[in-house]
């Protein structure tokens, strides 16, 4: 009888076919082992196509016969909406680190401790390098690749099953016999240095951005909806650990690995025993100096307890096992010189110095950025642009400048001198004092909230929140495509939008996401907003510090929008009486008060108040009436009220002159407790505090 191999595809039975796919899947597996694994392949390349050529049109005629291990499912599957969350059934730990021989020997001394062994009992250990990419956990049922998922946050993970699936090193069927039915094989997902410098290259060729370092080109890889894509990057996985496992396959550590190893995986084969501190400190220096020629990305040597009854008695603490200990390597460091200093403005207005760096390698990774943090730091290490550097890279840190080397500083630089304006906006950019520490904030930040392009999307979020504008069908999601599109630059453009709507763009009925009615609904909400109480306004402006509680107070200090915003144009003027009197109010401290007077001191702001002026009419305060029998009184909320809502209980005791708190105390006058209320009822009680019913509450306010 001929032999399947030769058989041509269109004259296979099924029976034969089934046979021949088996075949297939057994002999590609043997050739990825020996190029991935071993580095020896044992055909050409163009015979291995062939046989993934014939396994695929097989599969093409046969779809049903399409193995669970076959190796057309490398390549990927179909892309997904979103990854599924998994319960990991063992969690997934990290480890504790140690930065010097002293730690290893406490590390030691603990395990003997927690085990109370003897002296003469030695403690074996394993050591092995710290991969730097990422863990993933992958579980086997009856020998087969069932589920892989990342790690998370260690209890849940995400579900990467279809792109673990392409990574040629991971067997989608155990090899041998005698595995457990069920295994979790956990370990981390790498990618080499040589694969990272081409894919970069082939990044950089399509237009697209380069990885930072192996490790995120590996993460970057491995969380592909598209796992097609994940199958075109080239991974590799190396098995360390287990999850869940029906029955373990060894008493060791190392007997463990060898069973991996055996079934299929790689085992890092720098991996070693060692029975004295000596020894595992003269393996971390061994790996330490391979480091450079590995070709893949390490951060340390990571020891494990042998003795897997030691281990479980061991247990873990917190998110670590007592077991393990992670030996990190020195960050490495490079010179380079520093040709600028750029700041950049985040989201919420701080300024961030960023230096540019002429791009140098340090630990095999390109680096041309490093985060300079702050003014203070530039100045404490007198870092000047031409200055020659020291980079330090530890492990996925962003780069850091160590210190300058001064013997090569250039005669005529100058100190850099840190701006005090938004490069953004041109608005000033100011350091405020923190109140605890009575000391300038680490930040310097861009007053120019309502206006600077770098903040004002946040600022527009906050300003239609549900406790400022709250402008139904505007949310977060909304402005944001709105500030895309230039519709809404800044608030006042949220109430001219109905009038520019059709005639100044596109009419918004005809956007995705939008219709004829929903349109309709929309102006009618902004309509509905153009009157809009004292304390809301305050609070939507956005301005820091100002939370609810000091717009509140700010709003009953000065009853109205005007005579606040005269108070604060006056109070730009150091010594006014303006000044002063809004330091001197009643729970504004000094930070709130500075605040206020930046924000307006600002031109940007100060226009865009205006304009916002113009289109809404902001209600005077409701002056509290102190002679309401609740007037003077501290009251507590508590519990589930069913008559109003919480914003609205505390707004109406307010507006009667009651203080409203959080917790009850000795000062507290009432109680009012709703269906639920737990602990601050009972601390009422016991502090003898008069306690209300929401009912009861409302009759004393009428
Ligand atoms: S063992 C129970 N071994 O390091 C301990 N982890 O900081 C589980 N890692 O999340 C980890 N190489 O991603 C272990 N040989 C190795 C490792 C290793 C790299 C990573 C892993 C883990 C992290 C902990």
């Amino acid at each position: 009888m001929k032999s399947l191999e030769k058989i041509a595809i269109a004259k296979l039975t099924k029976q034969q076919a089934a046979e021949e796919l088996s075949r297939l899947a057994r002999e590609i597996a043997r050739h990825d082992d020996a190029y991935y694994q071993e580095d020896a392949p044992t055909i050409s390349d163009a015979e291995y196509d062939k046989l993934r050529q014939r396994n695929l049109k097989i599969e093409e005629r046969f779809p049903s016969l399409v193995r669970e291990d076959s190796p057309s499912l490398r390549v990927g599957a179909a892309p997904l909406e979103k990854f599924e969350k998994v319960k990991h059934r063992r969690p997934m730990l990290s480890l504790d680190n140690a930065f010097g021989d002293d730690d290893i020997v406490d590390f030691l001394n603990r395990v003997r401790r927690f085990l109370n062994l003897d002296n003469d009992v030695s403690v074996a250990v394993t050591a092995e390098p710290k991969i730097d990419g990422l863990s993933a956990s992958l579980r086997y049922e009856n020998g087969q690749f069932v589920q892989g998922a990342t790690r998370g946050d260690g209890e849940t993970g995400e579900d990467i099953t279809q792109n673990l699936r392409t990574i040629k090193n991971i067997p989608l069927s155990l090899k041998t016999k005698g595995w457990p039915k069920t295994v979790e094989v956990r370990g981390e997902v790498y990618m080499s240095h040589d694969d990272f410098l081409h894919l970069n290259k082939w990044q950089v060729e399509q237009d697209k951005a380069p990885f930072a370092n192996p490790r995120n080109a590996a993460a970057g890889s491995l969380r592909q909806l598209d796992a097609r894509i994940t199958a075109q990057r080239p991974l590799h996985f190396f098995a360390y650990a287990w999850g869940e496992v029906s029955d373990l396959p060894g008493d060791s550590q190392m007997e463990v690995l060898k069973k991996f190893s055996k079934w299929g995986f790689s085992v890092n084969p720098h991996t070693v025993r060692c029975v004295t501190v000596e020894e595992m400190i003269s393996t971390y220096k061994s790996i330490e100096s391979q480091r450079a020629d590995l070709g893949y990305d390490i951060d340390g040597v990571v020891y494990k307890i042998d003795n897997l009854d030691w281990q479980r008695r061991l247990g873990y603490v917190s998110r670590s096992p007592r077991w393990a200990i992670a030996h990190k390597f020195p960050a490495e460091q490079a010179q380079t010189v520093l040709q600028d200093i750029e700041i950049q403005v985040g989201r919420t207005g701080t300024l961030t110095p960023v230096a540019r760096l002429a791009p140098i390698t340090v630990g095999g990774v390109v680096v041309s950025n490093a985060t300079l943090h702050n003014q203070d730091e530039i100045e404490r290490k007198d870092i000047r642009v031409g200055d020659t550097v020291i980079v330090q890279r530890a492990g996925d840190v962003i780069p850091q400048i160590v210190a300058v080397v001064s013997e090569k500083r250039k005669t005529d630089s100058q100190p850099y001198e840190f701006p005090d304006h938004c490069p953004v906006c041109g608005s000033k950019a100011v350091r405020s004092l923190n109140p605890k520490t009575v000391k300038l904030d680490a930040a310097r930040r861009c007053t120019g909230a309502l206006t600077c392009p770098a903040q004002v999307v946040e600022k527009l979020k906050h300003f239609v929140s549900r406790n400022a504008f709250d402008i139904e069908g505007l949310g977060a999601k909304q402005v944001e495509r709105f500030y895309e599109q230039g519709l809404i630059l800044q608030p006042a453009d949220i109430f001219t939008l109905e009038e520019r709507n059709g005639k100044d763009f596109e009419d918004i009925g005809e956007q995705e996401g939008w219709g004829e009615t929903s349109v309709k609904n929309l102006f009618a909400a902004i309509e509905e907003r153009r009157n809009i109480s004292l304390e809301r306004f305050i609070f939507a402006l956005g301005i820091r510090h100002i939370g609810e509680t000091n717009a509140g107070l700010l709003a009953r200090t000065y009853g109205t929008f005007e005579k606040l915003y005269e108070s604060l144009i006056q109070a730009q003027e150091e010594d006014s009486e303006a000044r002063k009197e809004l330091m001197n109010i009643d729970g504004v401290g000094d930070v709130v008060a500075v605040s206020m007077i930046e924000f307006f001191g600002e031109e940007h702001n100060t226009q865009a108040v205006d304009r916002l002026l113009a289109q809404v009419a902001v209600q005077p305060a409701d002056m509290p009436e102190l002679d309401s029998s609740v007037a003077g009184k501290t009251v507590v909320f508590t519990g589930t009220l069913e008559r109003m809502t919480r914003s609205e209980a505390k707004a109406t005791a307010e507006s009667l002159g009651a203080k409203v708190s959080g917790s009850v105390s000795k000062k507290t006058d009432y109680v009012v407790a709703g269906p639920g209320a737990g602990s601050k009822l009972q601390k009422a009680k016991d502090l003898d505090v008069t306690v209300l019913t929401e009912d009861e509450w409302l009759d004393l306010i009428k």
